[in-house]
């Protein structure tokens, strides 16, 4: 059910300088989703009265990211002042006036951190009463964060920014997570007294913290259970950081899901991915956005696939594979192309070398060796010759091949498109074929073999071939063709 008092703001304005980057921060990809678009999952999940985003960097950008993916969320416009306090503030500014509830806080860079941590943090903050809480986290490496600083009790004190740091503070490995929770009204008053007096020159949102302890209020620092949780992407090393951590959590679940997975270090899953039990992933595999996998399928190894549905039972070695169907019982690879609109039905073969694309190959058809078939509808039961082509394109446009059912086509046939071969054809190896060919036809076009006797012997005298050919003896007797 709603929670009608709860806002949560997730702060997205930020240049992420340290990316180093065209795309901004916010929108780099982690298990096939944009860094914000997982924490606006989580924010989602809490099913929050009011959630908001605050934009500024790239905004059309970032904006429309976070409209497509997540609508209902209001978004808020930071101005030219800087600062997580600036954003918070103009954030609270946009909440219903009469808004009393509490407010949590996430940094849209952080996108680990799952909701029942976040529940469980706020429930925390409701029970206590205090003003404001604040995640912290123990680092061994606690360098870019702000410390929190504790009495000598122990009891939180304020949060010091690393580069407002003394050296006495920066040797604090208890960081400030970025996630904090405040009554509207504690907020409402403090955010107004920021200034932008600091190393930054921004309004920095943990100054709020400093100002409603010095106002005698309860604040409590909260270590969050497993530091990774709270992990901040700034940088591109923090990022596959990051990637690796959630894919470990990814991987192993759909291992005690059933999916049998060779090598979790080297299986990339998008957090979008299905997989059904009895799966195996072999290593090296990569799969991507949408895609879905079958009971019984066995993919890899070094096989990627985006958005990809691949059928039960089907076998996929090393193939790369975009927007691809794969029937039931089927088989792709090894070295294998598969472009967007191939789509093999159930117990079909794309075999060594062979590149597909918007090609419609039916029930137990094959496509075995070194070919391209593209732009193209094949029946069922039909072979492909080794090293065919679909020549689909005349330098202006695109044309289809249709081939029917129980089809042989030769070896090396060319097949010029626009062009249909009919149901049960037979094509003679090397034919190029550029007109129909009736249901039943064998269609050949390549002109009669001509041998030249005694060619070699005549004009590469004295080569090994022509030895060859001299021991073989036959060689220089003139035959009758
Ligand atoms: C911030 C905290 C730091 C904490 C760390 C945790 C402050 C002053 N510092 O530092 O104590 O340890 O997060 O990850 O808050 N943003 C805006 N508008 C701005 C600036 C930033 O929306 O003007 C957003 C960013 O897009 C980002 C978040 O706020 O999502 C944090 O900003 P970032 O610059 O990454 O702050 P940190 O230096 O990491
Ligand atoms: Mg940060």
């Amino acid at each position: 059910m709603t929670d009608q008092n709860l806002a949560i703001i997730v702060l997205a304005a930020g240049q992420g300088t340290r990316m180093k980057s065209s795309l901004p921060k916010m929108l780099h990809p982690l298990a096939g989703a944009p860094i914000v678009g997982h924490v606006l999952a989580t924010a989602r999940a809490l099913d929050a009265a009011h959630v908001l985003a605050v934009v500024r960097h790239e905004r059309e950008q970032v904006a429309s990211a976070i409209e497509a993916g997540f609508p209902g969320t209001v978004l808020v416009d930071q101005d030219e002042i800087d600062g997580t306090g600036r954003a918070v503030e103009l954030a609270v500014a946009a909440l219903p006036e009469g808004f009393d509830g509490d407010v949590l806080v996430l940094n849209g860079d952080v996108p680990l951190l799952d909701a029942d941590t976040l529940a469980e943090f706020l429930g925390r903050h409701r029970g206590t009463g205090s003003a404001a809480s604040v995640l912290s986290a123990v680092y061994d490496d606690p360098s870019g964060y702000g410390r929190i600083v504790r009495s000598d009790a122990g009891a939180f004190d304020r949060i010091v920014e690393q580069k407002d740091a003394t050296p006495d503070e920066r040797a604090i490995a208890e960081i400030n997570a970025g996630i904090y929770a405040f009554g509207a009204a504690a907020l409402r008053d403090q955010l107004a007294n920021l200034t932008t007096e600091n190393a930054q020159g921004e309004k920095y949102l943990t100054d709020v913290i400093g100002l409603l302890r010095a106002a005698g209020s309860e604040v409590e620092a909260v270590p969050v259970a497993e530091p990774w949780l709270v992990a901040g992407i700034n940088d591109r090393a923090q990022l596959s950081e990051t990637a690796a951590r959630l894919n470990a959590l990814i991987v192993r679940g759909w291992q005690l899901a059933g999916v049998t997975i060779d090598d979790p270090a080297t299986t990339w899953i998008d957090l979008a991915v299905k997989i059904e039990s009895d799966v195996t992933i072999r290593p090296g595999t990569q799969l991507k956005g949408a895609t879905v996998i079958a009971t019984g399928a066995v993919v890899g190894p070094d096989t990627t696939l985006v958005d990809c549905e691949v059928g039960e039972n089907a076998e996929v070695r090393r193939t790369d594979g975009t927007l691809a169907v794969i029937g039931a019982g089927a088989t792709v690879g090894p070295f294998s192309f598969l472009r967007p609109g191939t789509v093999l039905g159930a117990d079909g073969k794309i075999g060594a070398f062979v590149e597909t694309k918007n090609a419609q190959i039916g029930e137990g058809s094959k496509v075995p060796h070194l070919s391209y078939i593209g732009d193209a509808t094949i029946g069922v039961h039909s072979n492909v010759g080794a090293g065919s082509i679909t020549a689909n394109y005349d330098g202006v446009q695109k044309h289809r091949t249709e081939i029917g059912s129980h089809v042989r086509t030769g070896s090396h046939g060319v097949f010029v498109a626009p062009v249909r071969i009919g149901d049960g054809v037979y094509t003679g190896a090397g034919t190029v074929v550029r007109k129909e060919v009736p249901a039943g036809a064998l269609a050949v076009n390549v002109a009669p073999q001509r041998n030249i006797e005694g060619w070699v012997q005549q004009y590469r005298a004295g080569t090994a071939a022509a030895q060859a050919a001299e021991v073989a003896g036959e060689a220089s007797e003139p035959v009758v063709d």
